[in-house]
């Protein structure tokens, strides 16, 4: 690849926040951003999976900071930022991952049960995205907010109602705060994953259903695998998208393109 090429992707200088690190597509888009250079802020609930992670950047000779966050909780959203900058600066790169993911039926589903997806999957992105905003446009700094959203945002699925509704309100927030936040040289974009291999997905597409769905339902016949987000991402997050915003990257194996 050619420096002018490499430049482009590099967050060299930058301070990225991941949020939901711990585990899945949070922990390998951490150890990415501190690969192309940033300084890198672990947030998560379970500060002490951070720390592998942690070690996992710096070994790689990149700076990390494990800080505790839950995405509910606007307190902890704000602390975590204010570590952050008290450690590397304030912060230019927000990945917004934190989810939870599990399947309920629609006659079934509590009250407490939609409200915990809505808050953690669609609230808890907001929350993140309004508190970097704030503290980038106080800095008078420009930055980039990339969303993890899913092909269940832009389409539906057996069990999936809470989810999908967040993950769509997660599309739609992605837009109204390019548009918003454009004047502030902020850019706001979105990447919707097919299905990866993680701790949500437990195991299921190693069952004989679950390989029949993925033959019957992805084009490409196949799981998508974490290392096919790092070019979304950092397409995302680097100056290499920097007329960018608003967008949304389905990353899905051709799935949401699947024949009716
Ligand atoms: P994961 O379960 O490994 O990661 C989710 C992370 O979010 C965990 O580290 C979890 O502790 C954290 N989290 C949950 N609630 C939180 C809260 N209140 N505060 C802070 N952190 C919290 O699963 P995965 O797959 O890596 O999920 C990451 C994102 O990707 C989620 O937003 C998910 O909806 C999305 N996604 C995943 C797909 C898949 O097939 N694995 C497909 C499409 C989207």
């Amino acid at each position: 690849m050619s420096t002018e090429i490499a430049e482009q992707f590099s967050l060299a200088g930058r301070t990225v926040l991941v949020t939901g690190a711990s585990s899945g597509i949070g922990a390998h888009l951490a150890r990415v951003a501190g690969r192309a250079g940033a300084r890198v802020i672990l947030a998560a609930r379970r500060v002490e999976r951070l720390q592998q992670v942690a070690e996992d950047i710096e070994w790689e000779g990149g700076k990390a900071l494990g800080v505790s966050l839950d995405v509910t909780d606007r307190a902890s959203v704000e602390a975590a930022f204010d570590s952050a900058e008290a450690a590397f600066g304030v912060v230019d790169v927000v990945l917004n991952n934190a989810g939870i993911g599990n399947g309920l039926r629609p006659l079934e589903i509590t009250e407490e049960e939609w409200r915990a997806m809505l808050a953690t999957n669609l609230d808890g992105v907001w929350r993140v995205a309004q508190c970097a905003a704030q503290r980038l446009v106080k800095a008078e700094r420009p930055g980039s907010i990339v969303n993890i959203a899913s092909m269940l945002g832009l389409r539906v699925g057996n069990g999936y109602s809470h989810y999908c509704t967040a993950k769509a309100g997660v599309i739609q927030l992605t837009k109204s705060l390019a548009l918003e936040l454009a004047r502030y040289r902020i850019r706001v974009n979105a990447i919707a994953p097919g299905y990866v291999a993680t701790e949500m997905t437990d195991g299921y597409f190693d069952s004989e259903k679950g390989q029949a769905y993925l033959r019957n339902a992805v084009p490409m016949r196949r799981l998508g695998r974490l290392e096919e987000l790092e070019g979304p991402f950092l397409l995302l997050a680097s100056e290499a998208g920097s007329y960018m915003s608003g967008a949304v990257l389905a990353v899905d194996g051709g799935q949401l393109v699947g024949s009716l």
